[in-house]
C-alpha cells in the first residue's frame, strides 16, 4: 500500500497558499454547488470557499445565522465533486464552533472526512484563538476571518465596517496576530479600511485575503453570485460585477416562454422520431376502432 497521495500537478494545498505570503496575489471565490465549482476551478482560481453566504445566496435567508452544518456539508460535497485543482475550504456555520473547542474539532473533522474539505474557516479573532488552536492541532488546516464578520450580525447591530477608530484598528491588529499565533495558515479580512488592512498585512506572516479590505492584501475573495451579477437586493460597495447573469437568465427565460407559447419550441431537430420502417398502427391513432377491453379486476 502506498501512503503517497497523488494530488495532481498544480493541486493547490494549504501550505502552498501559506507560501504565497507577499507573492503573487491569491485569487479566491465562493461556490456552492457542482457547476459553479467546476467553472471556478477550470478558470484556475486558487481557493474555492464554500461560504456560509450560501444561506443568503442560495437558500434565501436574510442572514448567515440559520444555515446548518448539514446544509454546509451537502454543499461542500457538491463543490468537492466539481473541483480538481483549487483548495476547497468549508466555512463552519454559526453555532458549530463558538464555545466548545472539542465540538468545533469534531465538526471540522466531519467537513474533511464526510465532505472532502481540505481546510475550514471560522470567524473571529482573539476570542476564537482556542478554537483555531484546537482545529489546527487536529491536522485540519484553518483560515481565520476578522473584521466585518457576518455571523456577528446581532452583536454588531448590522453589517458595519470595522476598525474605523484607532481603538478599533488596534483591536483588529491584535485579532490578526492572535489568529496567526493560534495556527491559522491564512486570514480573511472583511470590511476593513484599506490603511488598516495594509498594516495587518505587513504585521502578520500568513497571507491576508481581503473582501472589502482594499488592494494591499495578499489575495482577494468575492462571493460568486456578486461577481456574476446573480445577487438579489443590496450590492456592497466592494463588489465588482463582471457579468450580468440575472439579465442573461431573464432574457433566456422570456425567450423560452415565448417559444413554448408560440410552438416554436421544440423544433423537429429537438424531438425524437420513430425509427425508420416502424409504422404507427391504425388503432393507435383511432382507439375507437379497437375491441372493447375486458372488465378490470
Ligand atoms: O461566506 C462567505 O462567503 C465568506 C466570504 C465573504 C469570505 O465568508
Amino acid at each position: 500500500m502506498s501512503h503517497i497521495t497523488d494530488t495532481g500537478a498544480g493541486k493547490v494545498t494549504a501550505p502552498a497558499i501559506r507560501a504565497r505570503k507577499g507573492g503573487s496575489p491569491i485569487v479566491a471565490l465562493t461556490a456552492y454547488d457542482y457547476p459553479t465549482a467546476r467553472l471556478v476551478d477550470e478558470a484556475g482560481l486558487d481557493i474555492i470557499l464554500v461560504g456560509d453566504s450560501l444561506a443568503q445566496t442560495a437558500l434565501g435567508y436574510e442572514t448567515t445565522l440559520p444555515v446548518t452544518v448539514e446544509e454546509m456539508l451537502a454543499a461542500t460535497r457538491a463543490v468537492k465533486r466539481g473541483t480538481r485543482r483549487a483548495l476547497v475550504v468549508a466555512d463552519m456555520p454559526f453555532g458549530s464552533y463558538q464555545g466548545r473547542p472539542d465540538r468545533a474539532v469534531k465538526t471540522a473533522i466531519r467537513f474533511v472526512k464526510d465532505a472532502g474539505a481540505e481546510a475550514v474557516k471560522i470567524e473571529g479573532g482573539a476570542a476564537r484563538a482556542d478554537v483555531i488552536r484546537a482545529i489546527a492541532g487536529s491536522e485540519v488546516p484553518i483560515i481565520g476571518h476578522i473584521g466585518l464578520t457576518p455571523q456577528s450580525y446581532l452583536r454588531m447591530g448590522g453589517y458595519r465596517v470595522q476598525g474605523k477608530s484607532m481603538d478599533g484598528a488596534r483591536e483588529l491588529i491584535e485579532d490578526a496576530l492572535a489568529v496567526e499565533r493560534a495556527g491559522a495558515f491564512a486570514i480573511v479580512l472583511e470590511g476593513i479600511p484599506t490603511e488598516i488592512s495594509r498594516i495587518i498585512t505587513e504585521r502578520v506572516s500568513i497571507p491576508t485575503i481581503g473582501i472589502g479590505a482594499g488592494v494591499h492584501c495578499d489575495g482577494q475573495i468575492l462571493v460568486f453570485t456578486d461577481l456574476v451579477g446573480l445577487t438579489f437586493g443590496h450590492k456592497a460597495k466592494f463588489v465588482r460585477e463582471y457579468a450580468d447573469l440575472k439579465g442573461v437568465i431573464a432574457g433566456a427565460l422570456a425567450r423560452y416562454s415565448e417559444d413554448v407559447g408560440s410552438r416554436r419550441f421544440p423544433s423537429d431537430r429537438e424531438s425524437y422520431r420513430l425509427p425508420e420502417g416502424v409504422e404507427i398502427e391504425p388503432e393507435l391513432e383511432h382507439p375507437e376502432s379497437m375491441p372493447p377491453l375486458g372488465p378490470i379486476n
